[in-house]
């Protein structure tokens, strides 16, 4: 999808996702201590306000002006401030060596672009810095729970290791996510990679 449909997507709905910071991003990053953190593909922002409500400085990058004026106006409801940066992560690149955090929850492109992204966050770590990847896994499409239908555009544990080169990689698995639908309580599957810089 291109930033004007992904701004449609937006539109459509006062809230596309919910505001509640996603699960896995609060466990893996709430034992670190805050610094610079830098939010890929962050959407209308419920992770970046709440890693800014835990202290972080948090730049919030995304390609949907229309995502991310909704991220300022939760980060101004919920009293803390977050710096937004428009911006197609296909082109972007982060500066080298700033953030103590880098994350990537359910950023989904096809792996020619993915890798590159996924080198240009990895360069963009502080040395100590960890990177956190969520997203659904190739396996969500048969047994799990919405997310992108294409397989081209998903991942596993195991290729996300694969394209992290360096990094220390801490975590690295299979997790589930029970998802609250109007027809029902049904399990999505996400992959779930946490790296640390050396
Ligand atoms: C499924 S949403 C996830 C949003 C947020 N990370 C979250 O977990 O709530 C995917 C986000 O990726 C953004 N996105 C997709 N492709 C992008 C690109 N090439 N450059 C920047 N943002 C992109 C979309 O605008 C959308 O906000």
């Amino acid at each position: 999808m291109d930033r004007h449909a992904w701004d449609d997507r937006y539109r459509d709905r006062e809230w596309l996702w919910t505001t509640d910071a996603n699960r896995f991003v609060v466990q893996e990053t709430a034992g670190l201590t805050p610094g610079r953190a830098l939010d890929l593909a962050a959407g209308e922002g419920r992770n970046a306000v709440w890693l800014a409500k835990q202290g972080w400085e948090v730049t919030a990058v995304d390609f949907s002006g229309v995502a991310l004026g909704r991220a300022s106006d939760l980060a101004a409801r919920e009293g803390v401030t977050i710096t937004t940066v428009e911006a197609d992560l296909r082109e972007y690149t982060p500066v080298v060596g700033a953030f103590d955090l880098v994350l990537l929850s359910y950023l989904h492109l096809p792996p020619v672009f993915f890798r590159d992204v996924l080198a240009r966050a990895s360069d963009s770590l502080a040395p100590g810095g960890t990177l956190v990847i969520i997203g659904h896994d190739l396996s969500n499409i048969e047994q799990g729970y919405g997310g992108p239908q294409s397989p081209e555009v998903l991942y596993t544990p195991d290729s996300l290791v694969t394209d992290l080169g360096d990094l220390e990689i801490v975590k690295a698995e299979k997790v589930d996510r029970p998802y609250e639908a109007e027809e029902g309580t049904f399990t999505a599957i996400d992959a779930l990679v946490v790296a640390r810089k050396s």
